[in-house]
């Protein structure tokens, strides 16, 4: 898919004034730091179109980005690091559970987990969490850069067996890296398959 254009629309902490538009929109959420903010920006071809930085918690408020003046990216705020489970209400700024559960517009959640790192308690949670809500989703593996290629494949068995101890199915997942460009086109193919149908 070839984007043509890609514009700022609002930043909003009330699911209820997020855009009016009946358009298609595709969230990006996960821990802080994970690399949802730079994976817009990779998607999009635009270095600086959703703000990043190497401090977690960068991204505080619900970003709507319009696509082809025909769908939207949502950049969202990330979950903490909590090395217990704790439950996703607390985990979560009430706005952001609102938009999820509310937005009726919302096709899928990308939920982004960084390779390197095996699942967390909060990760698990929160996919358990979309699969009750009923909210669909798909996995990204953020900074594959980061790892070489037979690392990966072995990363990525390991989040398989752990998540197959509780799902039926792997939820359909892309491996990605911002900083090599990688992924892109495999993300952007679902999103278009999905736009389409
Ligand atoms: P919050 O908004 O704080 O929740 O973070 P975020 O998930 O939006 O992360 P962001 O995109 O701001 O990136 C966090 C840090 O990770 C930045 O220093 C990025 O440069 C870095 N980063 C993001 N994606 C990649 C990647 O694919 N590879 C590498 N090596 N670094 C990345
Ligand atoms: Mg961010």
């Amino acid at each position: 898919m070839h984007i043509k254009s890609a514009e700022f629309i609002t930043s909003n902490s009330d699911a209820a004034k997020c855009p009016k538009d009946r358009l298609p929109e595709y969230a990006f959420i996960g821990r802080s730091n994970v690399g949802k903010s730079s994976l817009i920006n990779m998607l999009t071809s635009r270095k600086s179109l959703a703000k990043t930085s190497g401090r977690p918690g960068k991204t505080q408020l619900i970003n709507h980005f319009l696509i082809n003046h025909d769908w939207f990216l949502v950049d969202l705020p990330g979950y903490g690091y909590a090395k217990v489970s704790k439950s996703i209400k607390k985990v979560f700024q009430k706005f952001i559970t609102q938009y999820l559960e509310q937005r009726e517009q919302l096709v899928t959640a990308f939920v982004l987990v960084d390779i390197r790192h095996k699942p967390q308690p909060v990760d698990q949670d929160f996919m358990q969490y979309l699969g009750e809500k009923g909210i669909p989703f798909s996995i990204i593996f953020t900074k594959a850069d980061k790892l070489k290629p037979k690392a990966i494949d072995n990363h990525v068995e390991d989040y398989k067996n752990i998540l197959l101890e509780t799902w039926e199915e792997m939820p359909n997942y892309f491996i990605t890296s911002s900083s090599k460009d990688i992924g892109k086109e495999e993300v952007l193919q679902y999103i278009d398959s999905l736009n389409q149908s």
